[in-house]
């Protein structure tokens, strides 16, 4: 990573704490490692890329439904899934700071890319050929200890009141997908749908993640928005192109631009998989996955069917033809999208001797929409009139009211919030029933009647 893009990081970083994006988690206890809390803008720009996602792949199309299935599963889901006997990173620890670390990680920075598939063995082979080239990221030494897998399955007591041990342990879900598989037959059985078709599902993930990098790129209690596409053999890789054109599209419309976006081929794949790519965004540290685009042939049905006993097959209507349907998988985590937003969003602008920071949000993502002025707070009369256009707007629009500092301040901080619009009240307004609204992005002044604020506001957001 370059000094430059590592100071964006860190700028990042401390814009998101000081106006109130993203806090470290419990951080009066003294923080909790690879866990974000989401402030009240974060949680609206959370809101936004959710709905955003929502529209694109459930509102929008005619083939796809949406789930909401529990965190809580069945422990023997995350057999037939195959977490619990391979979900796992290869972890070192630094025999000097005692960092653990991942080693495909330390590999990647001396360019050498390990596959995540490798046995423990296999990757301690390469760890040991590249070991004199490897020095610990936290405190320059050069000693680790062995490999070793170490799964990221989440464990919890639920329901396990007597603690026995030979119980087996309930997980938080690894990821959302397996909720969606296991209601496939739900949803054929109760809801007019007929194959190809999607489900759809936002919801909270866990992983034991090793180490903590990268801000809300890579958290141990993150969401996905995950879709899942059943398809007949024969038309997986058709309609796997299909959801890799809509995908990328779909980030364009986000406002993430095209030159910051590049598709990344698994070159090794996964026994069962067809096909594999990623949407990568060039992170302040770099080119990093955002997305997974999958084709997964019919592994994850067969494999719920085995260990439940339960057929998951579909007949088709027309031709009575059964089979397992084939599944092409889109999955995103919604950390990741808002870290790949606020990065396309922030920019440094020089006005006269002073740098302003400005967070350029696409409007249908900007946490707060219009901000309302009063031009003084000591003067009641200013004051109950911005109220008053407050109220108006409230109904359509995410509005802030603000009456802290001078006009100028309060430009700076609705900047560094993204707000498109400020409107201001001053002493004007009261005879000539108009306001200033002012562009974020132009920072362009301009009157307008209260009475057309709503038409203005209807046009322009
Ligand atoms: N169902 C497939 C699946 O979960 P994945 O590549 O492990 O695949 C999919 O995760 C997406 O979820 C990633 O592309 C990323 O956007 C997000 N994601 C995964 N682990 C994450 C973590 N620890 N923190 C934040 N987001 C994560």
């Amino acid at each position: 990573m370059t000094d430059k893009n590592n100071d964006k990081m860190e700028k990042i970083v401390s814009l998101c704490k000081r106006r109130g994006f993203v806090y470290p988690s419990s951080e009066i206890y003294g923080g909790f490692q690879a866990v974000y809390d989401y402030g009240p803008y974060g949680v609206e720009l959370e809101n936004a890329v959710k709905k955003e996602w929502w529209k694109e792949m459930v509102q929008l199309r005619e083939d796809i439904v949406g789930l909401d299935s529990a965190i809580f599963m069945n422990p023997k889901i995350w057999e037939a899934s195959g977490h619990v006997a391979g979900f796992s990173d290869p972890l070192t620890e630094c025999k000097s700071c005692h960092a653990r670390l991942r080693i495909d990680h330390l590999l990647e920075e001396i360019g050498v890319t390990a596959d995540e598939k490798m046995t423990e063995e296999e990757i301690n082979k390469v760890f040991d050929k590249n070991i004199d080239k490897i020095v610990c990221p936290i405190c320059g030494k050069k000693s680790f200890t062995k490999g070793k897998k170490f799964n990221l399955l989440v464990k919890s007591n639920l329901g396990n009141i007597t603690e026995d041990p030979k119980e087996p342990p309930v997980y938080l879900r690894g990821e959302t997908c397996q909720g969606i598989y296991v209601n496939f037959k739900n949803v054929v059985d109760s809801v007019r749908v007929k194959l190809p078709f999607g489900i759809a599902q936002i919801g909270k993930a866990f992983r034991n993640e090793i180490t903590a990098r990268q801000f809300i790129f890579r958290t141990r209690e993150f969401e996905q928005m995950e879709m899942q596409y059943f398809t007949s053999p024969d038309d997986e890789m058709k309609e796997y192109e299909e959801l890799r054109k809509a995908r990328w599209n779909y980030y364009l419309k986000l406002g993430l631009s095209e030159k910051n976006l590049k598709w990344h081929k698994h070159e090794k794949l996964v026994f069962y998989a067809k096909a594999a790519y990623d949407i990568e965004y060039n992170f302040p540290f770099g080119f990093s996955e955002l997305e997974g685009v999958h084709a997964r042939g019919d592994y994850d049905l067969t494999q719920h069917s085995k260990f439940s006993g339960k057929d998951l097959s579909y007949t088709n209507p027309k031709t009575n033809e059964k089979f397992i349907p084939h599944i092409i998988e889109s999955s995103v985590g919604i950390g990741r999208t808002v870290l790949a937003v606020l990065t396309e969003a922030y920019t440094e602008e020089k006005v006269g001797d002073e740098t302003r920071v400005v967070m350029k949000f696409p409007k249908n993502l900007a946490p707060v929409k219009i901000a309302v002025f009063p031009l003084l707070k000591n003067k009641p009369e200013l004051v109950e009139k911005a109220h008053e256009i407050f109220d108006t707007l409230k109904e359509d629009y995410m509005c802030e009211f603000d009456d802290n500092g001078n006009i100028g301040k309060r430009y700076r901080r609705q900047d560094e919030i993204g707000t498109p619009y400020c409107v201001t009240i001053d002493f004007d307004t009261l005879s000539d029933k108009a306001v200033t609204v002012r562009d974020r992005d132009t920072m362009k002044q301009e009157r307008i009647k209260t009475t057309d604020l709503k038409e203005f506001f209807g046009k322009s957001l």
